[in-house]
């Protein structure tokens, strides 16, 4: 799993559980236990828990994980802090980053491009909102810290999640955290954590063996006179907390080494193969290209810096470029009757083909009393009309040419000819501006879709 991480999340909608401690001293256990194992962590809180605890004095921090969020490689922005744990620093501009996260996976394909290795550690706010919502599904692990009843009540909330996106559960896990041993009970139940586990058990959620403590001296660490946080480690060995952390960093040990792939691995691979689709469809759709112009009849791989045109029928059946001059000619001749050896003509061309640059020409063919109508728009990029002509096709059902409009039956019979030298009825014929640079950057994967997305604006126009 190199370059791909394994994501533990730290979640619960409670306040004071013990997400921060358990976040911060994991990774320091884990760094401690397995020291060629990269241990990363950050947080999506507002606090600087975890910037205080790591920071080398006058460590130079400059980009958060804010940056991380707006899409910059997260293993640029790490810092080898103490302990030799691996931070990025805290950011309290994440309240507005909401916006951008709409999507609930952009985490993990975040996590699948971090360029990061071992394991990611992520704190989350006592909430549910998107950011921690992405941290969950980006986890191969959740960690849920439950002290009391209510705590134990609002996993139902995270668990939930996990239902509706139809997310295996099993990366569930709770634990008991600040439990006070002196507390115990009569009977069955002697004593909260057996309790808890018992309650937990009793709705399905899967609870760790082990549990974390409430110890004086681990509340002490991070109240001093220094400003510091001290970590368990270094500072509370002698607590039993410091076993159970133990225990705990060693359970995660466990399933890490037990996990051929982690999600961000997994992640990674499924982008890989949607690329290499988008990359098919990209090819298949060049290879359904005309070889030919079809005003001109030249082949087009000749003067390929000549396409200025895709056109595409909105049937898709037909579809490739057209030579910029070509069209333009076709247009003036189609639109006003103006050959290159009409007056004015350079003067008219010159703005019916700086028009057609902008605007996606559709000509639409209609047959009307045993003749063809033609019904010419032109819309601007978003679908809106803004010219529309109606002319006869003179002689086109009789397949004669009329001079005047031979470039124009041409196209037609090229690219909508259907049974018997009729027309395919109701379809028609878009024509696009290309960048003449780049003509097939129309076929990818976006461009396309938006090409489509305005041909169904155009083709509920032309129906009305
Ligand atoms: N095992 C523990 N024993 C005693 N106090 C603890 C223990 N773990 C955490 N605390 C204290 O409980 C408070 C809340 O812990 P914290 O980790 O910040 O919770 P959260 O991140 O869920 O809000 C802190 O003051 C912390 O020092
Ligand atoms: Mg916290
Ligand atoms: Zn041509």
């Amino acid at each position: 799993m190199q370059n791909y991480p394994y994501v533990i999340t730290i979640s619960s909608e409670k306040g004071g559980v013990g997400k921060t401690t358990l976040a911060t001293n994991l990774a320091i256990y884990l760094k401690a236990m397995r020291e060629d194992l990269p241990v990363t962590i950050l947080s999506f809180d507002n606090h600087f828990t975890i910037d205080r605890m790591f920071e080398f004095k006058g460590q130079k921090t400059g980009k958060t994980v804010n940056d991380l969020l707006m899409g910059e490689k997260a293993a640029s922005l790490v810092h080898t802090g103490q302990y030799g744990v691996g931070y990025i620093p805290s950011s309290t501009e994440l309240g507005e980053i909401h916006e951008r996260f709409k999507g609930p996976m952009t985490l993990t394909r975040l996590m699948a491009e971090s360029g990061l290795s071992g394991i990611v550690i992520i704190d989350t706010r006592p909430d549910l909102n998107i950011l921690t919502q992405n941290a969950l599904y980006a986890a191969d692990r959740v960690l849920i810290p439950i002290k009391d009843m209510p705590s134990l009540d609002n996993c139902k909330n995270i668990f939930a999640l996990f239902d509706q996106r139809g997310i295996d559960k099993k990366s569930l896990v709770l634990i008991p955290c600040l439990i006070d041993s002196r507390i115990k009970f009569d009977g069955m139940f002697k004593d909260l954590k057996t309790l808890l586990r018992a309650f937990a058990a009793n709705r399905g959620y899967r609870c760790m063996d082990t549990h974390i403590s409430k110890s004086p001296k681990v509340e002490s660490l991070n109240t001093n006179p220094d400003g510091k946080i001290y970590p368990i480690l270094t500072h509370a060995r002698w607590t039993e907390v410091h076993n159970q952390f133990t225990e705990i960093a060693r359970d995660v040990l466990r399933s890490l080494d037990t996990t051929p792939e982690s999600r961000s691995c997994l992640y990674a691979r499924w982008l890989a193969e949607k690329e290499d689709k988008k990359k098919e469809a990209f090819q298949a759709r060049l290879e359904g290209l005309a070889e030919r112009c079809l005003i001109c009849g030249a082949s087009l791989t000749e003067q390929p810096q000549e396409r200025g045109f895709y056109y595409e029928t909105s049937d898709r059946a037909s579809r490739g470029f057209l030579h910029s001059d070509c069209f333009a000619d076709m247009l003036c001749a189609t639109l006003y009757g103006m050959t290159s050896d009409s007056q004015a003509f350079g003067a008219a061309r010159i703005v019916i083909a700086e028009k057609a640059a902008k605007m996606i020409s559709v000509l639409a063919p209609r047959s009307a009393d045993g003749g063809y109508q033609m019904d010419f728009r032109q819309f601007d990029i978003a679908g809106q009309q803004h010219f529309q002509k109606d002319f006869a096709l003179t002689g086109f059902a009789e397949g004669e040419f009329d001079r005047i409009n031979d470039r124009l039956y041409l196209l037609l019979n090229e690219s909508l000819a259907g049974y018997e030298g009729k027309l395919r009825e109701g379809s028609w014929l878009a024509v696009h501006p290309v960048d003449t640079r780049n003509p097939e950057m129309v076929l990818n994967d976006e461009c396309y879709r938006t090409i489509h997305q305005v041909h169904a604006r155009i083709g509920e126009q032309l129906a009305i």
